[in-house]
C-alpha cells in the first residue's frame, strides 16, 4: 500500500544529502571499553531495577564487560552468582564520556541483546542534564516482547506528527507525556526479528540513528538486510537512500535544536524496575502469580534465589557503536560550581586504532579541512559546511538555554 509522503520527508531528505556525516568516535574491538564511565557500584537509581551498577574494575574482574575472542564487546549481568532475597544482581551500565551534537548518525552493530523475563535493556542517548536536554531510546525492550521499541522522551512541545514517514507503529505521539515524560512518544518496530531470540538467530542487525535539524529518524535493519554503506561505512555515511526508517520524528512538529543538547550514549542493562517490573506488563509475557503491592512477582521469580539460570541470554555482544557527526565535533562536560558546561573538541575517532583497523582515516578538522586517511573523504562539500556552521549555532544557544 502506499503512502503520501508528507512534505516533511522531503525537508529530511534534502539535508542529509547536502551533509558529510564523518567518522568522529568508533567504540569497537580490544579498545571498545575506551571512553565511557561505569556505574559506581551502587543501585539503579534512575529505573528502580534491582541491580548494583558495578564500577569498571569489578565489572571488568568479574568479566560483566569484557571483548570476546571474535573481538566483539560483551556487557551482561551476573549469570554465576547466587542473590538472596533484599539483595541486587550485578550488572553494567556505560555512559560515553563525549557528547554527540544535533548533526549526527550513531550506528550501532550487535549480533545478540539482553532478553528474557525481567530483563531490561537499553542503548540510548541522553544530554547531560537528565531528563532535561532530551533522550532518545534506540534499542529498548522488555521482558519476552518480540520486537524493539524506540522513543524520544522531551520537555513539552516535541510530537510526532500523524501518518509519519516510518514503518513502525506509533504508541504515543506526545514526546513529553507521562511523568518527567516517561512515556514519551514511542514506536514499535514492525520486524519480528528487531529484539529477542528473533534477532539473535538472524545473525543480529544494526541500528542507525540520524539525529539532526531535519529531524529524528531510526532504521533498523536485520543483519541480511544491511545497506552496503552502512555496512562499509568508514570515514563517513549518508543516510540519503537508506528509505523509509523504522520510526521517525520529524523536525516540523519538533525543533531538535531547542529539545535536544547534545547526546552521551547510554548502555545498559536493570532488572525488572519501573517498566519491566510493572506487575501487568510482566505478566502479559512472563506469567506468574501476580502478588500484591508488598510482592515483586517479577523480582521473585527471576533475580533472587538462583545462581543467575534466568539470565544466560541477559548479554549484549556488540560488534562497534560508530557515531559520525557533520564537523567532526564531540563535547565534553565540565562541572563548574554545579553548572555544566559542555566545551566541543575535535574527534579522534581512532579509538579503535589497535583493534579491527576496520577505520582508514583520522578524521577531519572542525573547519571541514581534511587531516589526513588515505582513501578519506576529504573536506566538506561547501554546502554541508555552512549547514555544520548552521547546526553547530544553534546547537550552542540551545545548551545554554538547557543547562543555565
Ligand atoms: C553512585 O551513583 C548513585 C546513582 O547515580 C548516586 O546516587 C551516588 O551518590 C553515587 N555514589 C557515589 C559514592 O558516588
Ligand atoms: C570498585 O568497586 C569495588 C567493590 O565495591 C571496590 O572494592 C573498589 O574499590 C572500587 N574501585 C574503584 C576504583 O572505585
Ligand atoms: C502479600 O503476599 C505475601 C506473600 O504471599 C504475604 O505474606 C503478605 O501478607 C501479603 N500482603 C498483603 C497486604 O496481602
Ligand atoms: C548455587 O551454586 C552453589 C555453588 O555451586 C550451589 O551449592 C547451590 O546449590 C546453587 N544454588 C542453586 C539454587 O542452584
Ligand atoms: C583549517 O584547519 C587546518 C588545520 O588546523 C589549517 O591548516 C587551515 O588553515 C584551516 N583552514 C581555515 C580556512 O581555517
Ligand atoms: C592521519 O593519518 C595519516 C595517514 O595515515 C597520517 O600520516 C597522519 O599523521 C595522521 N594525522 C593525525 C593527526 O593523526
Ligand atoms: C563546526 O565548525 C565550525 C567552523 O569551525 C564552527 O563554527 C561550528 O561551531 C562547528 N559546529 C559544531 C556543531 O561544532
Amino acid at each position: 500500500m502506499r503512502r503520501a509522503v508528507p512534505f516533511a520527508y522531503a525537508l529530511f531528505v534534502t539535508p542529509s544529502a547536502l551533509a558529510a556525516f564523518n567518522l568522529a568516535k568508533e567504540y569497537s574491538g580490544a579498545s571498545f571499553f575506551n571512553g565511557w564511565d561505569f556505574g559506581n557500584g551502587t543501585f539503579d537509581s534512575t529505573t528502580h531495577g534491582h541491580v548494583n551498577y558495578l564500577n569498571q574494575s569489578s565489572a571488568t574482574g568479574q568479566k560483566l564487560a569484557y571483548v570476546n575472542d571474535a573481538g566483539n564487546a560483551i556487557v551482561k549481568v551476573d549469570d554465576f552468582s547466587f542473590v538472596a532475597w533484599q539483595d541486587k544482581r550485578n550488572s553494567v551500565r556505560l555512559e560515553s564520556t563525549d557528547f554527540f551534537p544535533v548533526g549526527s548518525v550513531i550506528v550501532f552493530d550487535a549480533t545478540h541483546l539482553p532478553f528474557g523475563c525481567s530483563v531490561w535493556p537499553g542503548f540510548w542517548t541522553k544530554g547531560p542534564t537528565w531528563p532535561q536536554g532530551g533522550e532518545i531510546d534506540i534499542v529498548e525492550a522488555i521482558n519476552l516482547m518480540g520486537k524493539n521499541q524506540m522513543a524520544l522522551h522531551t520537555q513539552p512541545g516535541c510530537n510526532q506528527p500523524a501518518n509519519p514517514p516510518q514503518s513502525g507503529s506509533t504508541v504515543g505521539s506526545d514526546c513529553s507525556s507521562g511523568t518527567d515524560s516517561a512515556a514519551g512518544c514511542a514506536v514499535l518496530d514492525a520486524q519480528a526479528n528487531s529484539f529477542g531470540g528473533d534477532f539473535a538467530a538472524a545473525g543480529g542487525g544494526v541500528w542507525a540513528t540520524q539525529f539532526d535539524e531535519t529531524g529524528v529518524f531510526i532504521w533498523f535493519w536485520s543483519r541480511k538486510d544491511i545497506p552496503d554503506g552502512v555496512t562499509n561505512a568508514q570515514d563517513t555515511i549518508d543516510p540519503t537512500n537508506w528509505g523509509t526508517p523504522s520510526a521517525a520524528w520529524p523536525a516540523s512538529d519538533c525543533d531538535v535544536n531547542k529539545f535536544f543538547t547534545p547526546q552521551q550514549l547510554v548502555l545498559d542493562i536493570t532488572l525488572c524496575g519501573d517498566w519491566a517490573g510493572q506487575p501487568n506488563l510482566y505478566q502479559s509475557t512472563c506469567g506468574g502469580t501476580l502478588g500484591n503491592s508488598t510482592v515483586d512477582v517479577c523480582y521473585i521469580d527471576n533475580v533472587i534465589n538462583n545462581n543467575g539460570t534466568k539470565y544466560h541470554d541477559a548479554y549484549f555482544e556488540i560488534s562497534s557503536i560508530k557515531v559520525f557527526t557533520v564537523n567532526n565535533t564531540v563535547f565534553t562536560p565540565t562541572v563548574t560550581d554545579g553548572t555544566t558546561v559542555l566545551s566541543s573538541a575535535t574527534a579522534t575517532p581512532d579509538a579503535q586504532s589497535d583493534a579491527s583497523g576496520s577505520s582508514s582515516g583520522n578524521g577531519t578538522s572542525a573547519n571541514g579541512t581534511s587531516t589526513g586517511g588515505s582513501g578519506g573523504n576529504g573536506a566538506l562539500p561547501a554546502g554541508a559546511a555552512a549547514y555544520a556552521a548552521m547546526v553547530g549555532a544553534t546547537a550552542l544557544a540551545a545548551f545554554s538555554w538547557v543547562l543555565l
